[in-house]
């Protein structure tokens, strides 16, 4: 695993935005994995400012996002793919038929509606670089504490804990879903490249949890550990339970010299 720690969530957003440049540098058509939540907004920030730089193109790219709520139509103002579109796809030069989410209308077998997730994934030919980010019980998209290691794309039930972190995205007497289709733990270890991003002390204990800790279902992002390829980018405050970090700093250093001589992909 990479660990990276850096200043604040703005160089966070700076390295992994680099990632996806030098990603689709090398690979046009590559296939993204998306997150959505607070950590990204910066990210995607980024990516629209360096699209608007003609440094990026997504014209080629296709992306599938972890996660969607259940019973939340996405021309709702809070489904997941509204939020992608104000976030990101509105802003760049991506075809919207090229982006998925794992939707399940009212009438569909939310079994069928997953297998087909899988399917349009496997179509894709995989998941390039699949962006997370890490819920304060250690979940990764809507995979809550006890979810299988080998799990696949399916529904799942919110824990209180998540629909409490997330209530503050709801207005008064908004409905706010306590259910989602998300994928699995399986599916994101399949990516070629998986990259965790955290900020801020409200996350330093499941980022500690998932580096540090067993691998265990009780902390999903702890699965990462059997990712041949991935990094969790952090700002200081995410890396504070850390007990390795020095040593972290001292890799990521030598690291550097590699990747900026070698490329990272
Ligand atoms: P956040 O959510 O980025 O809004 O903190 C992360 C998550 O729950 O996966």
């Amino acid at each position: 695993m990479e660990i990276v720690v850096l200043s604040d969530p703005n160089a966070v957003a700076d390295f992994a935005a680099a990632r996806v440049c030098e990603l689709l540098d090398g690979k046009p058509a590559a296939v993204l994995g998306l997150a959505t939540g607070n950590t990204p907004l910066r990210l995607y920030a980024k990516l629209v400012e360096l699209h608007r730089a003609a440094k990026i193109s997504f014209r080629e790219v296709r992306t599938f996002n972890l996660d969607e709520y259940l019973g939340v139509a996405p021309d709702d103002p809070q489904s997941y793919r509204s939020y992608m579109q104000r976030e990101l796809f509105a802003k760049v030069d991506i075809d919207v038929s090229n982006t998925y989410l794992p939707v399940c209308g009212e009438h569909d077998d939310p079994r069928d509606a997953s297998a087909d997730y899988e399917g349009r994934i496997r179509d894709a030919g995989g998941i390039d670089l699949q962006v997370l980010g890490i819920g304060r019980n250690g979940h990764i998209g809507f995979n809550e504490p006890t979810s299988s290691l080998a799990s696949r794309t399916r529904v799942k039930t919110l824990t209180a804990d998540t629909v409490a972190a997330n209530s503050r995205l709801f207005g008064e007497g908004e409905r706010q879903p306590d259910m989602a289709m998300t994928m699995g733990i399986a599916t994101i270890l399949d990516s070629r490249y998986a990259m965790l991003l955290a900020t801020g002390t409200e996350k330093a204990r499941a980022v500690g949890a998932a580096i540090e800790g067993a691998v265990s279902a009780m902390c999903p992002a702890s699965a990462l550990q059997l990712h041949p390829n991935a990094s969790f980018i952090l700002d200081e405050a995410a890396a504070a339970e850390l007990a390795g970090i020095e040593h972290y700093r001292s890799v990521h250093a030598e690291n550097s010299r590699l990747t900026t001589k070698f490329g990272f992909f």
